[in-house]
């Protein structure tokens, strides 16, 4: 039996998390669901972000369903989301933003983001003096060798064409120049797919204008974290971008969002990237019939015209999750 660990989190994570774990209940009823801490409601708990019972249990855990966190400005904190990418070594960020909602007065968008996960401006080392603060940005050849590596494995899995690389070598030429001359090395080898590359910023234009020019973008941690975010907003909306943090051991999925204290507590909270991510992580586990049911409840259900807050629509998080799990026939 496949065990999942369960994290809410923290404001939406709670409620977002909720509606997934209904349709997972309902569609893959033998996989055994245990709950646990993160975030402030960790914190209140076990004054521990992350306590160590949590990522043990996600270490023992055939994978991981997380929520969202709230971030705190006390000086001693440390993100638990970053620690658990670190100790757990999640050095992979996949990121698919796909349009489901023809409604949206936005160019349609279906590509699939690979951000490096461990790397980067993520290092967290920084150092003060007297002028100021000097953030210490790593970028190693093995980083960027698996990196890539993941990527292109993935792209084939999916039968994607092409990827292409964001960076900024023209700046950054040393470390971005080693990410962008892995990529041409690595893709010197990978004939059945197409190699481009694009600086971050022109990227970002792009994405905006004129998505469908993209397929899946391998980047920076950084870069990753921002545009998958942009990808979002041409879909729809945070509500729609699921992600996945994977490892060689171990994984975790969540929704690309945070815990949105401006919406926490109404409702309101659009499910979607949370299921999304549900059905990420049981392809994961080798549950991929199952992934392709709850995908083709959710997008038939935008199809029929049943929309959310965000969109403008009447659905909350929960009627949204009643006509999903209607169309799984639960
Ligand atoms: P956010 O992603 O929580 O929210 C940004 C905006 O998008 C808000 O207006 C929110 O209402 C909206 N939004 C997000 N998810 C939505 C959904 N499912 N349905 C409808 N609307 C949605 O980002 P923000 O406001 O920058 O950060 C809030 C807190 O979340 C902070 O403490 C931040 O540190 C934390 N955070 C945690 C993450 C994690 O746990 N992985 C990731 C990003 C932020
Ligand atoms: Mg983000």
């Amino acid at each position: 039996m496949k065990r999942i660990c369960v994290l809410p989190g923290d404001g939406i994570g709670l409620e977002v998390v909720g509606c997934a774990v209904r349709v997972l209940e309902a569609v893959a009823p033998g996989i055994e669901l245990l709950h646990a801490d993160i975030g402030q409601s960790a914190f209140a708990e076990h004054r521990s972000y992350l306590p160590e019972d949590t990522l043990e249990l996600m270490r023992t855990c055939d994978s991981t369903l997380f929520g969202a966190v709230t971030s705190s400005s006390d000086p001693g904190y440390t993100s638990p989301v970053l620690t658990f990418r670190k100790s757990l070594d999640l050095y992979a960020n996949l990121r698919p933003v796909k349009s489901l909602v023809r409604a949206v007065p936005k160019p349609a968008i279906d590509i699939i983001i690979v951000r490096e996960n461990s790397e980067g401006l993520y290092h967290q080392e920084e150092a003060v003096d007297v002028e100021g603060v000097t953030t210490h940005r790593r970028v190693t050849r093995r980083g960027c060798e698996r990196i890539v590596d993941f990527a292109i494995g993935h792209a084939r899995e999916r039968k994607r064409h092409d990827i292409c690389c964001v960076h900024k070598a023209n700046v950054l030429r040393r470390s971005d120049g080693l990410f962008l001359d892995v990529f041409r090395e690595r893709m010197a080898n990978a004939p059945d797919l197409a190699a481009k590359d694009q600086l971050v910023d022109s990227a970002a234009m792009f994405l905006v204008t004129d998505p469908r020019r993209f397929d899946v973008m391998v980047t920076l941690n950084l870069y990753g974290d921002i545009l998958s975010d942009v990808a979002a907003g041409v879909a729809g909306g945070l509500g729609f971008a699921p992600s996945g943090n994977i490892g060689p051991e171990h994984s975790v999925f969540e929704p690309a969002h945070g815990s949105a204290p401006d919406i926490a507590g109404k409702g309101i909270a659009n499910p979607t990237a949370t299921i999304l991510a549900a059905a990420m992580m049981l392809d994961h586990i080798g549950m991929s019939r199952e992934a392709r049911e709850v995908e083709a409840a959710v997008s038939g259900t935008y199809s029929s015209g049943h929309l959310t807050v965000d969109l403008g629509g009447r659905h909350g998080s929960g009627s949204f999750t009643d006509h999903v799990l209607q169309r799984m026939g639960a």
